[in-house]
């Protein structure tokens, strides 16, 4: 293989631009072609290649431009970061050609998408990574390290989620979404409308699943959902701009708190939280729980390990841990990773996508991660659609 990469990139907008900038960083990686319909995102793109000196690439901006430059051009891999919407459509014609195919957090709608993307890949040999970044945390990576080195005893409980007040992303300044306004409220709201479930699964159990080894040994067995009601995004809008603007409508389905608890065959217990109607601050909620300690990421990163601590008490200084137990990644490379575009996980996901292309391995976490992770949205829709019922979780393995 080359030592070049040649990589295209579908959707610059948000995400995709900072897989652009993390790109245009490496000297490993050519970017060769870019699908993007929108033209100001393509204009920001311009300027980072000039920023970096780097050749422009050949940039397709109809809305099937991404099968021009799947056709055109000899790829190494492509790096996906478009709305929900677009994300089967275009991951599964990507999956179609035997490269490795990047994909950003996603929402899947149902399970036989996720079936037939599992089908395209097995026949056409591609690899596929969801680019989870919030795996490559430093705290969640740190923490990982120490459960493998028995820290934490047996594991039996985990918790996280995404619980994060898009409010202010939903709406524009005006109150508006849909079609015409900028950025994430273009699409995302109308998933507020039509579904009712964990909408947003992946940074929530990306972590718990490297963590608990899911699919490494251990398996999610079982899932049950609950919706809270669904009030947030009415009361925002009519905060703003008033009980009769057309938005201030009860039209939201998507209930404010989702909670859905997830078995694993190896006994251990799951909760996962949606909460993105609500205002709070920004937060995963990781806990892990095992017969020697637990580990609470809220307002900070609470450690109580029975062998480094009094009865009853968090650990004081448990920075000195989580110093300790740094994953060797973090130790080395901390410094090339506060230079990247935005977050510095960015750079260890993209790093570790890099690799395997390199190695022509299995990324870390790979299709068969992906599809368990991204079933969660509906698998939760159904169990909350049906009172709430307990559902055989999918093995994509088989
Ligand atoms: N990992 C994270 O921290 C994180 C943060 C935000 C969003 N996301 C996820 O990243 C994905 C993208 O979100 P975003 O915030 O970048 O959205 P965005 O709306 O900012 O950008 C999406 C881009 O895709 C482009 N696009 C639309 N149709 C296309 C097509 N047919 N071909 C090529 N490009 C097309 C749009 O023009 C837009 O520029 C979503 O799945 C979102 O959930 C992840």
């Amino acid at each position: 293989m080359n030592d070049l990469l040649n990589i295209g990139l579908i959707g610059i907008g948000y995400r995709g631009i900072i897989h652009l900038e993390n790109c245009l960083q490496r000297n490993d990686v050519r970017i060769i072609g870019i699908a993007e319909p929108n033209n100001a995102s393509i204009s920001d793109g311009k300027l980072l290649f000039d920023k970096y000196r780097k050749e422009h690439p050949k940039f397709y901006s109809n809305e099937d431009g991404y099968k021009d430059l799947l056709n055109h051009h000899s790829l190494d891999a492509v790096i996906i970061s478009v709305p929900w919407d677009y994300f089967f459509d275009i991951s599964s014609y990507a999956l179609s050609f035997p490269i490795y195919v990047g994909i950003e957090a996603a929402s899947a709608t149902c399970l036989e998408q996720l079936y037939r993307l599992k089908e395209i890949k097995e026949k056409s040999g591609a690899e596929c990574m969801l680019l989870e970044n919030t795996c490559y945390h430093r705290d969640v990576m740190a923490v990982k390290n120490m459960v493998d080195k028995g820290v934490f005893g047996e594991l039996v409980h985990c918790r996280g989620g995404y619980e994060h007040d898009l409010r202010p992303i939903k709406f524009d300044k005006e109150m508006n979404f849909g079609r015409g306004v900028n950025g994430e409220a273009s699409w995302r709201t109308k998933h507020s409308i039509t579904r009712n479930g964990d909408l947003y699964p992946t940074h929530g159990i990306g972590p718990i699943s490297s963590i608990l080894n899911i699919n490494k040994g251990n398996k999610f067995t079982s899932i049950v959902s609950h919706a809270s009601k669904s009030v947030g995004l009415k009361s925002y809008v009519e905060k703003n701009e008033g009980k009769h603007h057309p938005n201030a409508k009860d039209q939201y389905i998507l209930g404010d708190v989702i909670t859905s608890t997830i078995t694993t065959s190896n006994a251990e217990t799951i909760l996962l939280t949606h909460n993105t109607n609500l205002p709070r601050p920004y937060s995963l909620g990781f806990r892990v729980q095992g017969t020697k300690g637990v580990w609470i990421q809220e307002h900070g990163n609470h450690l109580h390990l029975e062998d480094y601590c009094d009865n009853d008490e968090w650990m004081k200084n448990s920075h000195r841990i989580f110093n300790e137990f740094d994953h060797d990644d973090w130790k080395n490379l901390q410094y090339e990773a506060a230079k990247t575009a935005r977050h510095q996980m960015d750079y260890f996901v993209l790093r570790e996508f890099i690799s395997s292309i390199k190695a022509q391995r299995k990324p870390e976490f790979d299709l068969y991660d992906m599809l368990t992770w991204l079933a969660i949205s509906p698998l939760s829709e159904e169990s909350i659609r049906n009172g709430s019922k307990t559902l055989e979780f999918p093995d994509f393995s088989q």
